[in-house]
């Protein structure tokens, strides 16, 4: 297994993760250290935002759903808090997000135009997979503050990206000003304490852009 160290979860309710992760041991024995980490690597500097404009049908279907969701639930999560929750949007609910995207622009801006206003709408219907990404912050446990839990948020987030990437599924995060509006945490029928961070939009790519360069390493990393 060169290199790749497995901490498997033997709590009995999570015996199904201990299975997977067996897969995967048998899985990666295959691949030598270097090839395993290579592969790795290339996924993970491959990736780049698709905005959902540029997403079309199909998005994953149900058993790819379960797997990127699957690979949230395996995010870094001190005290094991899971300060995240996805809230899946079906093409029946889409009608009522643009609704909320309307008011909100309304709320902001009660000059916006009719034109304006179905532009606010518009963004509901754009990628064939839509969920909003709800971070949960309440105080839970004292001794771990709450941008740990960010942080947890931030790599569930981010194992989702790169599992539908893996899958061949473009994607993309967006946010904007609705995302603080009283009636988008209505209608996701958000609690204290949880607050909504962004949408996560997956799909199909339907037009490429090239990549963004990524920052030098020397620019953010420093030695004591
Ligand atoms: C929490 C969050 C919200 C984001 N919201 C938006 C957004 O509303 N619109 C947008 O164009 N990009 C949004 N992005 C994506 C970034 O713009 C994008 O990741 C960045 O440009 C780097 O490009 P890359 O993902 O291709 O490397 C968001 C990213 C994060 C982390």
């Amino acid at each position: 297994m060169g290199g790749i160290t497995h901490r498997v979860n033997t709590k009995a309710s999570e015996q199904k993760s201990m299975g997977d992760a067996d897969d995967t041991a048998t899985a990666l024995a295959c691949l030598s250290a270097t090839a395993t980490a290579d592969l790795a690597h290339t996924l993970i500097v491959s990736r780049q935002t698709h905005l959902p404009k540029r997403l079309g049908p199909p998005g994953p279907d149900a058993e790819q759903l379960e797997k990127l969701f699957e690979a949230a639930a395996a995010a870094p999560d001190h005290g094991l808090l899971q300060p995240w929750r996805f809230i899946l949007i079906p093409d029946q609910r889409r009608a009522d997000l643009a609704e909320v995207f309307a008011k909100a622009l309304r709320d902001r801006d009660g000059a916006a135009t009719p034109e304006q206003l179905e532009m606010a709408r518009e963004k509901a219907y754009r990628a064939p997979c839509l969920m909003l990404v709800v971070a949960r912050l309440a105080k839970a446990d004292p001794d771990i503050r709450a941008i740990e839990r960010v942080v947890s948020v931030g790599a569930a987030v981010q194992n989702i990206l790169l599992t539908a990437h893996a899958m061949g599924f473009g994607s993309s995060l967006t946010s904007g000003q609705a995302m603080t509006s009283p009636h988008l945490r209505a209608l996701f029928g958000l609690e204290r304490g949880e607050k909504a961070v962004c949408f996560i939009n997956v799909g199909t790519v339907t037009r490429r852009k090239s990549p963004r360069i990524h920052p030098v390493v020397s620019s953010f990393v420093t030695s004591l």
